[in-house]
């Protein structure tokens, strides 16, 4: 109670200090407050100067360093009229000077401790540059792969992602947004933005309510639950709405229904965008349409800084609203502690790019690496080689392996691939490095004969295939999600030589493999990795390490079969692998030839290649004994399902033991599966441990007919098991109240 008590004054000291100084705040200052600018360059130019003294700007970002934060930051707060500090934001997606692997590589690492503590990195290397402000985490639920932004998100799956978004923002944001260290989060983009039509960037999405708060927004209201500082805005428009101007959403869902009561920032520019939109006639009208909607904050866009105060004079936007969105912002600021401590002392903190931050960063990459496929030939056994052939655009490439949104990465501390087996190696082993093509991209084939004879003198080729980093992120999106390039042909070929292949896959998104997957013996996905990428590849590969992520994202084997995810809906015509017919097995000239009519697709059939969940190890393990307990549950009661685990391999590991649930019978069409919940074991040979999950009546809820969540009575199935194709199963009963 006493802690309570403390909390309470403590924010209501916090609204006294915003109301005082909202008192003496005259409508231009006002206006500053909710104003950001880009800053893009190493010194303060003149101009913001004079901004920033006359409380023109509350907020600017893209300043990096502590020379030019500090400098901002001392004509803020001892050149202006009020002394109010900025907010200064940056994009530290994955990390900054370390970089840790891609938001969606972490997610596969399903390990929300992890998650944490890289976050935690992240956030005190930005604090070293000035930084108070990211603009992470992203949590767009991403289904379509086409979309370049799905490598920015953290996977297909809402509890997942649930789950994961918490973690980071308590990661960046510690335990207190006051103390040195801590940085603001972002939950980005709010919503329903990776659902765009086609998985093409910007482009309009379409997402019925039920689905929208069942899937897309439980990520952002976890975020908000575990005290996320601030929201931004997205650019589509989700059912004929640009998200800079939806007030159901900003002020119904996100203020009144889940009680935010911190900041809501645009996106780039996406102020002004609503008249390309087409829903504002001017920038004018732009701007009283984005702060009635409730967005607090102008990004990048000017519209605000040009007509707010007008707009606030002519009555378009009440001073009321003005005075919220200035609260929102001061609020912000003071829980950041930025009146008492504006400035950074870099030599507070461990200098980027340290040892422990390597080494953390080595520890991500390897718990976010997943083993697609193993035919045997991993780990491999060094004392029974001696060659070994490295092939492939991405084997030795510091830059790449960082993926998107590296502004502060450094490519000189990146350890590559190549260089790391060589190392690990020992120089016990030849090995033979072919680049064969320049990049992954590249269509010139004349580099595949050296590979194809370097992997025929080889024991075993090791091959560094998939995107550069600039395929995936914003406004990258891909209509085809095939290895792009020569890559397919350089693999058949390599694969011919009858030499074991192992496929290192480096990836901003799920691809389709179906092409190569059969060819190769082994492949390895470690998305974009990171810095230390090449070590921990080198670990796993050699089995100082073992393989434990689990795939947050499908990955299908056309890119036509896509949105494919696993927790799709049943249909009334569910395939049935006997009443499918594949477009080669159908007879010729049959042209009332039935294949099965279910659902699936001619040529692709109706699974994915990898499933949701997927990711082998070096060992073994078996489920048994699943149970739950009370076979059936009050309204207001609970339910354990239960199951045993067991490594009934030759090695250590660890698993991620997944629980997933299906309502059988719902007013609503309900997921075939929907995973609720996950845990990290590890496991000796011969172990094994009991796991237990609790679920209660809101756990099984959804969005009913009429939007409101309801857990309905009836049957569920329960599956717990390795992967979204767990078969070990059983059944409880939710009772009638
Ligand atoms: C992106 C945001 C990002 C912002 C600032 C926009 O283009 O959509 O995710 O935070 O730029 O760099």
């Amino acid at each position: 109670m006493e802690g309570r008590a403390g909390i309470d004054a403590v924010s209501a000291d916090r609204e006294d200090r915003v109301e005082s100084l909202l008192a003496s705040m005259t409508l231009p200052e006002k206006v500053g407050q909710v104003v950001q600018v880009n800053l893009g360059e190493d010194r303060v130019p003149p101009e913001l100067a004079a901004e920033i003294r006359d409380g023109r700007a509350g907020s600017v970002l893209n300043a990096v360093g502590s020379e030019v934060t500090n400098a901002l930051q001392r004509i803020a707060v001892e050149e202006s009229r009020l002394g109010i500090p900025l907010l200064l934001g940056r994009d530290v997606i994955h990390g900054f000077r370390t970089v840790f692997p891609i938001p969606l590589g972490q997610a596969a690492s399903w390990d929300p401790e992890g998650v944490r503590a890289w976050s935690r990195i992240a956030a005190l290397e930005a604090s070293w540059a000035g930084v108070n402000w990211t603009f992470a985490p992203g949590l767009d639920i991403g289904r379509d792969p086409r979309w370049g932004r799905v490598a920015e998100g953290l996977g297909e799956d809402p509890h997942l992602s649930a789950r994961l978004a918490e973690a980071m923002v308590r990661g960046f944001q510690g335990e207190d947004l006051s103390v040195a260290g801590s940085i603001a989060a972002c939950a980005k983009h709010f919503a329903g933005y990776g659902a765009v039509e086609a998985g093409r960037d910007y482009a309009s999405a379409a997402i019925p309510e039920a689905e929208l708060r069942d899937v897309h927004l439980p990520p952002f209201r976890a975020a908000v639950d575990a005290g996320v500082a601030t929201v931004m805005t997205a650019f589509h428009d989700l059912n004929g709405i640009p998200a800079s101007a939806n007030e159901v959403l900003l002020r119904v869902v996100l203020r009144e229904e889940w009680g935010f009561d911190g900041m809501v920032v645009s996106d780039w520019r996406s102020i002004p965008e609503l008249v390309v939109h087409g829903v504002a006639a001017d920038e004018a009208d732009a701007a009283a349409m984005a702060a009635r909607a409730g967005v607090d904050m102008d990004m990048a866009g000017g519209a605000y800084g040009s007509h707010l105060a007008r707009l606030v004079r002519e009555g378009r936007v009440s001073e009321d609203r003005l005075d919220g969105m200035v609260r929102a912002v001061l609020r912000t600021k003071l829980r950041l502690g930025l009146f008492e401590a504006p400035y950074t002392d870099p030599s507070r903190f461990p200098a980027p790019g340290c040892e422990p931050h390597l080494e953390a960063t080595r520890m991500a990459a390897i718990r976010s690496a997943v083993l697609l496929k193993n035919d045997g030939v991993l780990p491999l056994e060094v004392a029974q080689l001696s060659r070994v052939a490295v092939i492939g655009p991405l084997a030795d490439d510091g830059y790449e392996q960082l993926g998107t949104w590296v502004f502060d990465g450094d490519p000189d501390l990146s350890r590559a691939p190549l260089p790391a087996l060589r190392e690990a190696l020992g120089g016990r082993v030849h090995v033979d490095a072919v680049r064969a093509l320049e990049s992954t991209r590249s269509r010139d084939t004349a580099g595949i004969p050296a590979a194809v004879a370097a992997a025929a003198r080889a024991d075993v080729a090791v091959l560094f295939v998939g995107e550069e980093s600039i395929l995936s992120g914003e406004a990258h999106s891909r209509a085809d999600i095939r290895l792009p390039g020569a890559q397919e042909r350089l693999i058949l070929a390599v694969a011919e030589t009858g030499t074991p292949v192992v496929m290192v896959l480096m990836t901003g998104r799920p691809l389709a493999l179906a092409a190569v997957a059969d060819a190769v013996d082994a492949i390895l996905c470690v998305w974009h990795p990171g810095t230390m990428g090449g070590p921990a590849i080198a670990d796993l590969l050699l089995g100082r390490a073992t393989p434990s992520g689990k795939l947050p994202a499908t990955f299908p084997r056309m890119t036509g079969q896509v949105p494919l995810y696993y927790a799709r809906r049943n249909t009334g015509r569910p395939a049935r692998p006997d009443r499918i017919t594949l477009l080669e097995d159908l007879p010729p000239r049959a042209p009332q030839h039935s294949a099965g009519n279910v659902s699936f697709h001619l040529d692709a059939g109706a699974e994915p290649l990898f499933p949701f969940g997927h990711g082998l190890s070096y060992t073994r393990f078996e489920y048994a004994d699943i149970r739950a307990e009370p076979p059936a549950l009050r309204p207001d009661g609970s339910v354990t399902i239960t199951a045993e685990v067991r490594n009934v391999g030759e090695r250590g590991g660890e698993e991620v033991v997944q629980l997933y649930i299906r309502d059988l019978v719902a007013s609503m069409t309900r997921p075939v599966r929907e995973l609720k919940g996950f845990r990290r074991v590890t496991l000796e040979p011969g172990e094994r441990r009991t796991v237990s999950f609790t679920l209660t009546a809101a756990d099984l809820a959804f969005h009913g007919r009429d939007l409101r969540p309801v857990a309905e009575p009836g049957r569920f199935h329960a599956w717990i098991g390795g992967s979204s194709r767990a078969d070990l199963r059983t059944t409880f009963e939710l009772e009638e109240r």
